[in-house]
């Protein structure tokens, strides 16, 4: 039975996948791109205190922290959080959590970078304005903001199955057990992004590789917690 991608299908869809969902980096084709992004982004967010939203099983997580000097990663579902803590992180700089992106919940430390990897695309369009808020909500003014997500490469990305009326496009996937889950899945080139982050961001800068992309940011404007 085909399930649809609402708030609750989607949490529920890679709590369900958690332990299938480190194949997705083993594509042969996207490994130059990859070997460049794990030297990229911890160099980026070198010696900075990170918020990472939706860390799942903790795989960008575990390179981030090599340089941050310190990363609570987040997610809301303890399926993929139980398989991230066990990862080697040698220099005792990463704590974890069980935190809905959404929800109220204040958190205790201050942060001055933010990381969301393979959330912006699950964002529907709609919905990016509660987003951006909720997130930055979370940082400090002026913090520094990394989303890394996948480029649409025919080919190599599942097939695009659908648009909605909002612009939002989706992905049928099945899983090991054979459910399958119709996923929200955008693919926003720069000027959407940008237009998406507007007055949220400045010194927003775009790096397209050829199956991911990443922006940066400072955030224009935060509210301290
Ligand atoms: C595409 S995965 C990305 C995992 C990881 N960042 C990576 O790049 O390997 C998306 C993650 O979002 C998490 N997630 C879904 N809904 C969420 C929510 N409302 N709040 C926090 N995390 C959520 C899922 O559990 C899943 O781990």
């Amino acid at each position: 039975m085909q399930q649809r991608s609402d708030e609750h299908d989607l949490k529920d869809y890679y709590a369900r996948r958690a332990a299938e969902y480190e194949r997705i980096y083993d594509k042969a084709e996207r490994q130059a791109d990859l070997a460049r992004l794990r030297e990229s982004l911890p160099s980026i967010l070198q010696g900075r205190d990170v918020l990472e939203i939706a860390c799942g099983t903790g795989y960008w997580t575990q390179f981030v922290a090599t340089r941050a000097a310190s990363v609570l990663a987040t997610d809301v579902n303890e399926e993929v959080l139980e398989l991230a803590r066990p990862k080697d992180f040698p220099r005792d700089n990463v704590r974890f959590a069980r935190v809905d992106i959404y929800s109220e919940e204040q958190l205790s430390r201050q942060f001055d970078a933010g990381l969301g990897a393979f959330w912006w695309s699950h964002v529907p369009r709609q919905g990016q304005e509660r987003f951006i808020e909720c997130f930055h909500r979370r940082l400090q003014p002026d913090a520094l903001v990394l989303f890394l997500d996948n480029r649409y490469v025919q080919g190599s990305s599942t097939p695009l199955t659908r648009t909605d009326e909002h612009g939002n496009t989706y992905q049928t996937r099945t899983l090991d057990d054979g459910s399958s889950y119709e996923v929200l899945k955008n693919m926003p080139d720069e000027s959407e992004l940008s237009a998406a982050l507007g007055d949220n961001a400045r010194a927003l800068e775009y790096v397209e590789l050829e199956y991911f992309w990443y922006v940066t940011y400072r955030v224009a404007r935060g509210v301290q917690v």
